[in-house]
């Protein structure tokens, strides 16, 4: 059979920004009614193809042709117009409005200069229907969970019509990293919508680092290498080895050697020490001990209060109960500066709005917490800072390599590492990491628990928060197992302590 037309080609496209060609002579296609993965490892060129596709970066190069006719796509608005949408992963809707208003905001219908909000809830109603959700469309926006959230925006990018209300204008669905902080059922509902939409005709683009993600949603896919194209593939031609050895350019093998290696079982004295600490909506009272030279992995569903467990322990939400000793000393937690100076650093999920400084430098960035824990009256000598500097851009090999780069023209992962960097140099005798690999690419991902095997090896305890079970389990010498805001076990890691036990923990709130 004779492949159909693709809906979307895009030729040879070039894009530089000042100092790096993150796109030289890309070429991709893509086929109506298909999933299609674009894959590659962190700073691989993928968001920057998107954006060149959607508007946000005009070319330096190549050309784009949407339905066979060549197009220049200007600006988002463009884009959206010649029916390419795109949901990015922040949500930018209105969470005081009506799901209803969200969809139809900024084209709402009028009659005689009046909108016509019936008209507007009856159609919103029927949009969400038609593509199978079950969504209450007179209610607020923000009374449903982000990931809900976050299909009112795809519905609201590929419900509308083309001016004349006729049938979806969508040709191209756009989505960069959507469920990166979704939990499973959440996943399997957004996976319901994308399946019925490429079954209408719609072609989607999907980003995400999870590779069964990818294995389990995509039909196609296109990876790119260091701002090239290393080949396109039918997802079932492909395996995840081969996929992974395309995205990095060599053998997996020498990515190996996490599996053999042994926790270290000698783990010191208690440095940390939780009693009955607990905030009311946050977590209920826990007790809670951290040996020095300890990873303890937190496992737990999206808001089973991992992360509020994390927080309380790093002073950024105040206890209404218990305390907390750090090395034998009452620490009094009323603030993050006092963990610090404690020696307990958090390293957030949250980059955006907890963590980086987009207009300051990688060098700036990194070396924040450090002076902070100084003093601002005391800076660290250039030399030293350089030094340091250039230490952690290459422990974690940090692209591009260059401490000048301005923290927002780096690729999410790489940003990632940043924050990572900007904690391990103040030398914690706790760090916290809460869901440090998120949005990192499956190279940096080894690279980054081998680092906490070996700081934990150098005696740093480490408490250590990750969706994945696999990677909790691996790294882990105790695991905290979290169910509805309550710390309901405390595995001390074995032979016996699988996925499958730690899920039944999870499942029944105890151990049995
Ligand atoms: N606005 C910008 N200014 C300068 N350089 C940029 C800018 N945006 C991206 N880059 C650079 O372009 C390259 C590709 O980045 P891009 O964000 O496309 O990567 P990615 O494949 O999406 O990675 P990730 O998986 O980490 O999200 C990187 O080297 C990045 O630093
Ligand atoms: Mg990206």
């Amino acid at each position: 059979m004779a492949e159909p037309r693709p809906v979307l080609e895009m030729t040879g496209i070039v894009k530089e920004f000042p100092g790096v060609r993150a796109l030289s002579g890309v070429d991709f296609r893509l086929f109506p009614g298909e999933i299609h993965a674009l894959m590659g490892e962190n700073g691989a060129g993928k968001s920057t193809l998107i954006k060149v596709l959607t508007g946000v970066h005009p070319l330096d190069g190549g050309t784009i042709t949407l339905d066979g006719k060549a197009v220049r796509i200007g600006s988002p608005l463009e884009a959206q117009h010649a029916g390419i949408s795109t949901v990015y992963q922040e949500v930018n809707l209105c969470p005081n409005l009506s799901v209803a208003e969200n969809i139809f905001i900024g084209r709402e219908p009028t009659r005689a200069g009046r909108i016509q909000w019936k008209r507007i809830r009856k159609e919103a109603a029927e949009m969400v229907d038609r593509l199978g959700l079950d969504i209450d469309v007179t209610a607020p926006l923000s009374s449903y969970p982000l990931a809900v959230q976050q299909l009112v925006a795809i519905v609201r990018s590929v419900g509308h019509g083309d001016s004349d209300g006729e049938g979806s204008g969508t040709k191209v669905l756009v989505l960069d990293e959507p469920t990166s902080s979704l939990d499973r059922d959440e996943v399997l509902e957004l996976f319901r919508l994308m399946r019925r939409l490429r079954d209408e005709g719609v072609a989607i683009l999907f980003v995400s680092h999870f590779l069964d993600q990818i294995y389990e949603i995509c039909d196609r896919m296109t990876v790119l290498r260091n701002g090239t194209l290393v080949g396109e593939h039918m997802v079932a031609d492909l395996d995840q080895v081969g996929l992974i050895e395309l995205m990095i350019g060599k053998a997996l093998d020498q990515l190996e050697g996490l599996h053999e290696h042994q926790l270290r079982s000698d783990v010191g004295e208690t440095l940390v020490k939780a009693e009955g600490l607990g905030r009311t909506g946050g977590i209920a009272p826990f007790d809670l001990e951290i040996k020095k030279g300890e990873v303890l992995g937190l496992a737990g569903l999206l808001g089973s209060g991992r992360t509020e467990l994390a927080r309380l322990l790093f002073g950024a939400d105040q206890p209404d109960s218990g305390k907390v000793t750090i090395a034998g000393k009452q620490v009094s937690m009323s603030a993050p500066n006092d963990a610090i100076g404690a020696g307990v650093a958090f390293c957030s999920e949250n980059r955006k709005t907890e963590g980086l400084v987009p207009d300051l430098t990688v060098r700036e960035n990194i070396i924040l917490a450090l002076q902070a824990s100084r003093g601002w009256t005391r800076p660290i000598p250039a030399a030293q800072r350089d030094e340091l500097v250039a230490k952690y851009i290459k422990a974690l090999d940090i692209r591009p390599a260059n401490p000048e780069a301005r923290v927002g023209q780096l690729s999410g992962g790489n940003q990632q590492k940043v924050l990572l960097a900007r904690w391990l140099i103040t030398q914690p005798k706790l760090l916290i990491l809460d869901e440090p690999t998120r949005g990192i690419d499956v190279g940096a991902k080894a690279e980054i628990q081998k680092l906490v095997v070996s700081l934990s090896e150098d005696g740093m305890s480490v408490l250590y928060i990750a969706a994945e079970l696999e990677e909790v389990l691996r790294l882990s010498h105790t695991i905290g197992v979290l169910r509805d805001r309550k710390l309901v076990a405390q595995l001390t890691n074995g032979p016996e302590i699988t996925t499958s036990k730690i899920l039944e923990t999870i499942a029944s709130g105890e151990h049995q």
